[in-house]
């Protein structure tokens, strides 16, 4: 008789967007005339960068003659694009990568839940409380986050890092020593980060404790304040304790496309083993790679019309965010994020709950958001509303919102 792994049994609920999703299909259901602005999933509506495009469409011509069809792609991605990579997103910002310690994937939120396989069971893993979830569920998939605790919402083996309006969202070091850190900086769903000196701060404690940060860039692309670095690669030391993920979602809309990287440093080892040798040897047996189009599409974002197409987008949608961020202000709501990111997290009003709060927006002003204890127990009276929206559907959801 076979037998399942009894840690998926643990898993609270269902995944916080299949919820939400759950919720609106009701409402709508119910109340089929009414028009649903839906700022809650954090996905792009913007089309594809014309030299995207174009890259794409050149690649399937290629897939088209026997003479440049491509069959799998190589283990750790196209040279051609872990070229770009290393070149534009670190030796020009003078950090020291280069492209054989570039791992392409299809995304970040794989490369995200799989990176902790790579690690002892008995790790104690430390989050930022609220983040993104992926982090904290993929360690109880495998089984490394102890017992749940209904009440306080919170795993017994996980180390939880608060960050809130009181401590500025700057995650604190831990009492207890974490072996794995995840920091997502930009933060999801908070859409804050923390500057660099900061961000040396952690690597400095990482290296001395002998731990391992996950560092999430997802939203890099994002930034738009002087210190902040866009890569951990940045800080010195970084090299011998930290591991990032990146992602072309938000950068380049390729949600639907799928595409991301992951760093992993030579000099990164634990004992005499080598975690690139290891995710090299992971990534050789159960990834394929990404589709050549798709790497070519990577490619296009680093050519010169690529990037001034794709910054123009990035500012579509951060335009977004100070509308909703000055809006929210104007309307007497307490509002964080939207300056490095393309969230903003505000703190719902009447001391009502995340949830009630989701409830009341969507059926009094028919706008969907993210209830901000979905991110974690001290995202709990918070609330996430994304700028990924169309300037028109979010000033309109901006409006309904005011007149509440
Ligand atoms: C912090 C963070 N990491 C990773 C991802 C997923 O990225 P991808 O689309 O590359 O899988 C997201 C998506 O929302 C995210 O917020």
């Amino acid at each position: 008789m076979y037998k399942i792994n009894e840690n998926y049994q643990k898993l609270p609920g269902s995944y916080l967007f299949s919820t939400i999703a759950k919720k609106v299909a009701a409402y709508t259901e119910a109340n089929p005339d009414k028009d649903i602005i839906r700022l809650g999933i954090g996905d792009v509506t913007q089309p594809l960068a014309p030299a995207v495009i174009a890259a794409m469409h050149k690649a399937v011509d290629e897939m088209a003659d026997a003479a440049t069809f491509r069959g799998y792609a190589p283990d750790l991605g196209y040279e051609f694009l872990r070229n770009a990579i290393a070149s534009c997103d670190y030796q020009s910002r003078g950090c020291d990568i280069s492209p054989d310690e570039i791992f392409v994937s299809d995304g970040a939120k794989s490369d995200s839940a799989n990176i902790q396989e790579i690690f002892a069971q008995d790790n104690r893993i430390a989050v930022c409380d609220p983040v993104y979830p992926v982090y904290v569920d993929s360690n109880v998939m495998s089984g490394r986050t102890g017992t749940y605790d209904a009440a306080s919402e919170t795993w017994s083996d996980v180390i939880y890092m608060p960050c809130t309006m009181e401590n500025g969202f700057v995650p604190e070091f831990p009492k207890e020593t974490p072996d794995i850190i995840y920091l997502c900086l930009p933060n999801n769903p908070t859409g804050t980060t923390i500057t660099k000196p900061q961000l040396q701060e952690w690597v400095d404690y990482a290296n001395k404790v002998g731990a391992v940060i996950i560092y999430d860039g997802a939203y890099e692309a994002y930034i738009s304040e002087e210190n902040v670095a866009h890569s951990i690669y940045e800080c010195e030391g970084a090299r011998t304790c930290a591991i990032e993920l990146k992602s072309f979602s938000k950068n380049a809309g390729f949600t639907g496309v799928r595409l991301g990287y992951t760093v992993v440093p030579k000099d990164l080892k634990c004992g005499g083993a080598s975690l690139h040798g290891m995710w090299a040897r992971r990534h050789g047996t159960k990834f394929n790679g990404a589709p050549y189009i798709v790497q070519r599409a990577g490619e296009a974002t680093y050519s010169p019309e690529g990037k001034a197409q794709l910054k123009e987008q990035v500012a579509y949608y951060m335009k977004n965010a100070s509308a909703i961020k000055s809006g929210l202000q104007e309307a007497g709501y307490t509002v964080f994020g939207g300056v490095n990111a393309p969230y903003i997290w505000l703190k719902t009003p009447d001391k009502m709950t995340s949830w009630e709060f989701f409830d009341y927006l969507l059926e009094q002003a028919n706008v969907v958001g993210t209830p901000g204890s979905g991110f974690g127990p001290s995202g709990e009276g918070y609330f996430r509303l994304t700028a990924f929206g169309s300037y028109e559907n979010t000033k309109k959801a901006l409006e309904r919102i005011r007149k509440l």
